[in-house]
């Protein structure tokens, strides 16, 4: 467990001491409360909550409403570890104004400690805004699941001169522009590595590698609860997904064949006086 609490700044002291950050998504309550039990540094409640939660076949259609409901029930399970509230798709677009009301309610109504948009030097304007509003800013660069549409797929970026210069371009914009931290998403590694030595803020890699600052999985993902194939960059820390399978068949064949509940553990005991006084008045 995170003995004290996370912040800007000791997310800032763990980059400088080469201490890797590890953070995680999380949508809900309970899992909140597990991850903060553990080494976890910082919690992402991002959008991809749409796919995994929400069964959407990406995270366009997620609205502020959904992601303020999301991180509130998060924030109530955590207690020092650090809360990133990602921004949807058009809830920062529009205008700067625009991305600072919608960051606010992140922060007053979802009870995050920052918030994450995607984008990169076309976006320094609204980073900069949310920040002079007193709002930490975690920027996303890289592959942007907002811009499926515009990209075309799901693709690794970067991985031409022009593309790769121009990614180093945005991360150092963004920074300039006052994020605290920059997610990195299926960029190859020693682009990655390179980034996250010419920025003096924190990178959290996604897809890129062991030269970031830190990492962020989608713990669905890390545990293995999909029927379907996990990307690449996914490395599964356990088979959750079989266990859960393996024990709602259990409960299904023991509800059928009647060994559960079992009378007197999983049950509550009545006087029979008072059951045949019931009987009597039928
Ligand atoms: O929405 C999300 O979960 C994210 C991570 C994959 C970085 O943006």
């Amino acid at each position: 467990m995170a003995l004290k609490k996370q912040t800007v700044t000791t997310l800032q002291k763990m980059k400088e001491n080469g201490e890797k950050i590890a953070m995680l998504t999380c949508y809900d309550y309970t899992t909140a409360t597990l991850i903060e039990q553990t080494d976890i540094d910082a919690v992402l409640v991002g959008d991809s909550l749409g796919m995994t939660v929400m069964g959407y076949d990406d995270t366009l259609p997620v609205t502020m409403d959904d992601m303020i409901h999301h991180t509130a029930c998060v924030s109530r399970g955590l207690k020092n570890t650090f809360l990133v509230g990602d921004m949807p798709f058009m809830s920062y677009h529009v205008s700067d104004e625009q991305a600072v009301e919608n960051a606010g309610r992140l922060i007053k109504e979802g009870h995050a400690s920052a918030v994450k948009l995607e984008g990169g030097a076309k976006y320094a304007s609204r980073i900069r805004a949310i920040v002079d509003a007193q709002i930490p800013v975690v920027a996303h660069i890289g592959l942007t699941p907002q811009s499926v549409n515009a990209f075309g797929g799901f693709k690794v970026q970067g991985k031409d001169e022009e593309r790769a210069k121009q990614l180093l371009a945005d991360a150092l914009k963004v920074q300039e522009a006052g994020a605290f931290m920059v997610t990195l998403e299926c960029v190859p590694e020693k682009l990655a590595t390179l980034i996250s030595e010419q920025l003096t803020i924190p990178t959290i890699g996604i897809g890129a590698g062991n030269g970031c600052d830190g990492q962020v999985l989608v713990y669905q993902d890390m545990l293995d609860m999909y029927d379907g194939l996990a990307p690449k960059f996914v490395k599964h820390f356990a088979h959750i997904g079989k266990e859960m399978k393996e024990a709602f068949n259990e409960y299904s064949k023991e509800v059928k064949d009647q060994s559960f509940p079992v009378t007197g553990e999983h049950t509550f005991r009545i006087d029979n006086s008072v059951i045949d006084a019931v009987r009597k008045d039928l």
